[in-house]
């Protein structure tokens, strides 16, 4: 039986292709005193990832040209000598982008199948719910009688964000999106008050439109235009949480700033990057609130899925292209036993 792995081939210039990405077989790996063979499940493909794939210094290093690439996954525990890891457990680790990983415990993490499902666990009630939370109320304190607006607002992260304001008592919460069809699940099915497609009018114009009273947080995923946008609309003393700029991931020059941003001194708002990995202490507390939450279906979730650790490399650039309505996963066939 031979195992799959998605190598980097090169480094994108501008928006990534499937040229980028190298798919070879290689054997099974074997596992070592004290680690596991894991296979691979489900993959998370993530925006960040595209940063990955360039050279430039982030906060997560580059993927290696030639190398296979990292990201979310989770898995079924094959071989384990382990205390505490058997066979048919479920883990939640870092080595997605193959089929099979070794890993050393430490770096495995055993997820309850019958707590929910587990894919949740690589989105709303894994990193992907935990940005929101934490960035709706650590970053930028939500308080309640707010009016929010999220932009990326049918995405991952976005549309957890968006229903988390209104669940801790928003007055109005407002998203963006790229499609009708996200703006009708955002309105009709995730109780956001007002929700337009970025793609139809002028952000600035469809905002002020949404929030005729201003807004005092802004949840940004898209940076650009919209940021812009967000501060021509925001109240005195708002809150902007910079949570992803992906309308930028693939640009070849450098942007340029928010051309309003002058508007800070007069509104004196603030305006916070914000990296999940800085809020992991908030992990508790947020799965205490979000997971009954998800379990009683107060918090919808949505999940694109495509089949096949050969689909990965263009599951990516579909989530990147807007293809997905929440969490977008890869999902990996068991072998014929
Ligand atoms: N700071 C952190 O710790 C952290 C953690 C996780 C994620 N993030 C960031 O949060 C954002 C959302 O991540 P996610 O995982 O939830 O991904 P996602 O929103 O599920 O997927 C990306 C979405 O971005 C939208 N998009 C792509 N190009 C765009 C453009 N030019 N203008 C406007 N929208 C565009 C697409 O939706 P449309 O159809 O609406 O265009 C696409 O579905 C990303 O910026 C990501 O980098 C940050």
């Amino acid at each position: 039986m031979s195992a799959i792995e998605i190598r980097l081939a090169s480094r994108p210039h501008g928006a990534p292709t499937l040229e980028n990405f190298d798919l070879a077989e290689v054997d099974v790996p074997a596992p070592g005193p004290g680690q596991l063979l894991v296979r691979n499940t489900w993959l998370s493909v993530d925006p960040y990832m595209r940063g990955r794939m360039s050279s430039a210094k982030s906060y997560a290093p580059p993927y290696e040209v030639g190398k296979v690439m990292h990201g979310g996954a989770l898995g079924e525990v094959v071989e384990s000598d382990v205390d505490g890891f058997a066979p048919g457990d479920t883990v939640l680790h870092g080595l997605g982008w193959r089929t099979h990983a070794v890993l050393e415990p430490k770096h495995a993490a055993k997820v309850d199948p019958d707590a929910a499902p587990v894919t949740a666990y690589l989105g709303v009630l894994g990193l992907t719910g935990l940005t929101a939370y934490a960035g709706l109320f650590d970053v930028a304190g939500l308080r309640e009688g707010d009016t929010v607006f999220v932009s990326g607002a049918a995405g991952a992260v976005g549309s957890v964000a968006g229903q988390l304001a209104r669940a801790r008592g928003a007055k109005r919460v407002i998203g963006s999106a790229g499609s009708a069809e996200k703006v009708r699940w955002l309105t009709e099915e995730l109780g956001f008050d007002a929700a337009f497609n970025y793609k139809d009018a002028p952000v600035t114009d469809q905002l002020a439109k949404a929030a005729p009273d201003g807004i005092d947080v802004y949840f940004d995923n898209v940076g650009g235009e919209h940021l812009e946008a967000a501060i021509d609309s925001l109240n005195l003393h708002g809150r902007i949480v910079v949570c992803g700029m992906i309308s930028q991931y693939n640009a070849t020059e450098p942007t340029p700033a928010p051309r309003n941003l002058s508007q800070i001194i007069a509104k004196r708002f603030t305006m916070r990057g914000m990296l999940v990995g800085d809020h992991q202490h908030l992990r508790p507390e947020f799965l205490a609130e979000v997971a009954p939450m998800v379990t009683d279906g107060r918090l919808k979730y949505s999940e694109t899925v495509v089949d096949g650790i050969r689909n990965a490399p263009q599951a990516f650039l579909d989530l990147l292209a807007g293809a997905n309505t929440g969490k977008m996963l890869v999902r990996l066939q068991a072998p014929p036993r």
